[in-house]
């Protein structure tokens, strides 16, 4: 039986007051026992999430990072780092990182490895455009995006990762795959990934991101492949994503 997890990406978003203030409503209005839940924040609040969320059941982790240990890469972030801050999680290959700052299938797939390496859980996202899914490439697109990942770490690599799949014209957009066409999609990426291993593909968590809200969370959540969601705006409102959660707990 696979755990429900519910994640916040704060994107570029949030001051220093309103991270406390997020966070300490999250803490009280969320039963972190009942589903897994996680924060990606701006790599400059990690220590304030550090501080504020050591010692519950809320994890967190950092929205990018970079593959190389250390180095001459300036503006970046490295893994061991991000384990300093006390990350369990690091978000990998979000749409908003291939698309804007161009990084391809290879590159996601040198974090996701690096990210293994280091004992940090790797949230891989994929996710088709706009365009794609009006071709018909919605499946094919998800596919590569995935296999570029396995063919780089391998079944090992999948049984310790978390996928979120994120159609990129539902995300900030207010336009939710409605939960048949999340679950389509969510269906055809497990059985890609059983071909390469049953038992990886049956424990994986795969969650859905795109205009998440808590109105739509419970229908998105009762699809028996989607394991939970990845969840942009409406992370940033205390009520909205403790019902996002609620709705995964149940
Ligand atoms: P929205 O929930 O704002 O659509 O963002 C989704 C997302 O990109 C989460 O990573």
């Amino acid at each position: 039986m696979r755990q429900a997890l519910v994640a916040a990406n704060w994107k570029m978003n949030g001051t220093k007051a309103q991270v406390a203030e997020l966070l300490a409503g999250f803490k009280a209005g969320i039963n972190a026992q009942a589903c897994q839940v996680a924060i990606f924040s701006p790599a400059v609040f990690l220590s304030d999430v550090q501080q504020a969320l050591q010692g519950s059941a809320i994890a967190w982790g950092g929205q990018n990072v970079h593959s190389a240990e250390s180095g001459a890469y300036t503006g970046e972030t490295s893994l061991g780092m991000l384990k300093e801050f006390g990350c369990q999680y690091v978000l990998v290959g979000h749409s908003e990182r291939r698309t804007l700052f161009g990084e391809s299938d290879e590159v996601v797939a040198e974090k996701v490895a690096a990210a293994l390496s280091a004992g940090v859980t790797p949230m891989l996202c994929i996710g088709e455009t706009l365009e794609e899914r009006e071709s018909g490439v919605t499946a094919e697109v998800c596919r590569r995006q995935l296999k570029a990942v396995l063919d780089k770490v391998g079944v090992a690599g999948f049984n310790k990762l978390v996928v979120a799949y994120e159609p990129v014209w539902a995300i900030g957009t207010g336009k939710t795959a409605s939960p048949e066409q999340a679950q389509e999609v969510h269906a055809d990426l497990r059985a890609f990934l059983q071909d390469a291993d049953a038992e990886m593909a049956k424990k994986i968590q795969i969650l859905y991101g795109g205009s998440v809200k808590a109105a739509s969370a419970a229908e998105l959540f009762a699809m028996p492949d989607i394991d939970g969601g990845l969840v942009g705006g409406a992370s940033l409102q205390i009520e909205e994503f403790v019902g996002i959660c609620n709705a995964a707990a149940q």
